[in-house]
């Protein structure tokens, strides 16, 4: 396929990269800012474009990976034209491209993706499209590009979206607390990195009710009153810390 990537920050470099791996050709890089849309238009070997006026009109299909609220105005200003038309995000309706032409679509990583990544992790693609001919068009791109492709409407994708935030970005965070944490204590927080993979691999095999462990679920009073002196300075953790006990001693309690 010949394909135009408008935007320049981490879903157009990843999904760019993917494409040009899986054999297709990355014609234009459309970018606000000079160095980057240059940079990612030399890395994935396309020319770099600056003025929607421009976009080629020989493209198969124009890839949006805009930050969610711009999608509206970038599609409204470009021309009416043939090509697929397809955004990246979980959040956004499908309907925000429909004024672009006849065949638009969604082309959905569920994955955390960063441009800093050397290895492209493995992620699902969720897929949508306007009619029949969009999702058979974005059926095979995607297959080229991941083992696991679903079809999934704006409501399925939302839902698929904040199950990511969930599981992804709310652990993240209270790693970055706990290792914020860490370092105030004088510990290593590098020391609890086998116990963070280990639950995440085992999550593969078993469900995560059944691997949850610790004093909340064992009704340890002892041990968590310990650990709520110990976060007697640490305001946000210990709300936290409140919340999630009481959550996981609920959550068992009703199983
Ligand atoms: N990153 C992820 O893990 C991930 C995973 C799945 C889906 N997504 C979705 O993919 C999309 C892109 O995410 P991302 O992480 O790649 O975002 P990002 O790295 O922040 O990149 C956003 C891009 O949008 C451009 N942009 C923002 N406003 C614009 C405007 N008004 N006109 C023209 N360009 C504009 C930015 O240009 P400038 O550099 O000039 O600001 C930048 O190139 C989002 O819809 C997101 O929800 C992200």
């Amino acid at each position: 396929m010949d394909i135009v990537i408008i935007g320049t920050g981490n879903v157009a470099t990843i999904l760019g990269r993917k494409m040009l791996l899986a054999g297709h050709r990355i014609l234009q890089v459309f970018g606000r800012h000079p160095g980057r849309t240059a940079g990612l238009a030399e890395r994935l070997g396309a020319d770099p474009v600056h003025a929607v006026g421009d976009l080629s009109a020989r493209a198969d299909l124009i890839l949006l990976a805009l930050s969610d609220s711009s999608y509206a105005s970038v599609a409204g200003s470009m021309p009416h034209t043939r090509s697929l038309v397809v955004h990246t995000a979980g959040a956004v309706s499908l309907q925000v491209l429909k004024g672009c032409g006849d065949r638009y679509g969604v082309l959905y990583p569920l994955q955390s993706l960063s441009c800093e990544l050397d290895e492209i992790p493995d992620f699902p693609l969720l897929i949508d499209g306007n009619g029949e001919e969009s999702l058979q068009i974005l059926q095979s791109l995607a297959a080229g590009l991941s083992k696991i492709v679903v079809r999934a409407d704006d409501d399925t994708r939302l839902r698929y979206h904040l199950g990511g935030v969930l599981v992804n970005n709310f652990t993240n965070h209270l790693y970055a607390l706990t290792a914020a944490w860490c370092e105030k204590e004088g510990i290593a927080f590098s020391l609890l990195q086998p116990l963070i993979t280990e639950t995440a691999v085992r999550l593969a095999r078993v469900l995560p009710a059944a691997v949850q462990t610790g004093p909340a679920i064992r009704h340890d009073a002892v041990s968590l009153e310990k650990h709520r002196r110990l976060l007697e300075g640490s305001p946000g953790l210990s709300a936290l810390y409140e919340a999630l006990t009481k959550s996981i001693q609920q959550f068992h309690h009703k199983k």
